[in-house]
């Protein structure tokens, strides 16, 4: 079934709606370069390892584009606002593999061949969809965007300025999923207004049971997360505290109001990513 036979042609028509604002200012604002916009020349190459290692696992995640991408649009192909948006949404974060790409070769810290390598690792794995319930993807995706934004915005923070290149890679990642995050808190807030019980089911569902996508596909897969916990870019506290809550605020839910339904339908399973 598509997502307008399951939630109406007036709610698919205002997500085009919010489409169609949120297009016009990137066109307008957010557009950026990969070659112009950024001080290549200012990479650091005494920038640490470990920092090297985390860009390597963004990046790596980025890779699964094509599986993030072929597997969500076929489920909204019906739908212009939520197929256009993907499509959009597919340039920017093809933008954002190359700039990742780019700063580890550039910075001396990784090969072209190296990064070859991470290339196949998204071939050989391949990225399932956490659930194929159109709203319970825009639920989740919306939690990964601001979930990601942190992780940006983190490490951004530690560098404190000493690799230009890369501070100004992560400032403009972070932007463009920060506006990926808003289109979807636009999205939830119709899905809540059509449906406020099923939708905070959905939320409680992704909430409880997120994981960052892809990461479990990786390889080295365990060493990375822990680099990413030790490096205090992402934790449980830090999700809470910075993805759930600002969620909850954004979208006018109660932690009591997650916490009674999670109590009244405990039977139903988690999403797996
Ligand atoms: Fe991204
Ligand atoms: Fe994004």
């Amino acid at each position: 079934m598509s997502a307008s036979e399951t939630y109406g042609p007036a709610l698919e028509r205002d997500i085009w709606h919010i489409y169609r604002e949120f297009f016009d200012l990137a066109e307008r604002r957010r557009r950026w370069n990969l070659r112009d916009d950024i001080p290549w020349d200012q990479c650091n190459p005494a920038t640490s390892p470990a920092v090297a290692d985390v860009v390597e696992s963004f990046c790596a995640v980025e890779l699964f584009l094509p599986d993030y991408v072929g597997k969500f649009l076929p489920l909204v192909r019906g739908t212009r606002g939520r197929a256009w948006f993907a499509a959009n949404w597919g340039y920017e974060e093809s933008k954002h593999s190359l700039a990742l790409q780019e700063w580890l070769v550039k910075s001396g810290h990784r090969t072209e061949e190296q990064i070859e390598e991470v290339q196949s690792w998204a071939v050989i794995g391949e990225w399932h969809l956490p659930t194929d319930d159109v709203r319970g993807l825009a639920c989740y995706t919306m939690a990964q965007e601001l979930a990601t934004w942190l992780h940006y915005r983190n490490l951004r923070k530690l560098l404190a300025g000493s690799d230009p290149a890369l501070d100004k890679v992560l400032g403009l990642l972070a932007i463009d999923e920060r506006a990926h995050y808003d289109f979807y808190v636009k999205v939830m807030r119709l899905h809540l207004a059509d449906d406020r019980e099923g939708t905070v089911e959905q939320l409680r569902r992704v909430l409880n049971g997120f994981s960052m996508p892809a990461t479990h596909l990786l390889a080295d897969s365990r060493r990375r997360v822990e680099q990413v916990r030790r490096l205090n870019l992402f934790n449980e506290d830090l999700f809470y505290a910075e993805v759930m809550l600002p969620i909850l605020d954004a979208l006018g839910v109660e932690k009591r109001e997650l916490k009674n339904r999670a109590m009244q339908k405990k039977s139903l399973p988690a999403p797996t990513a």
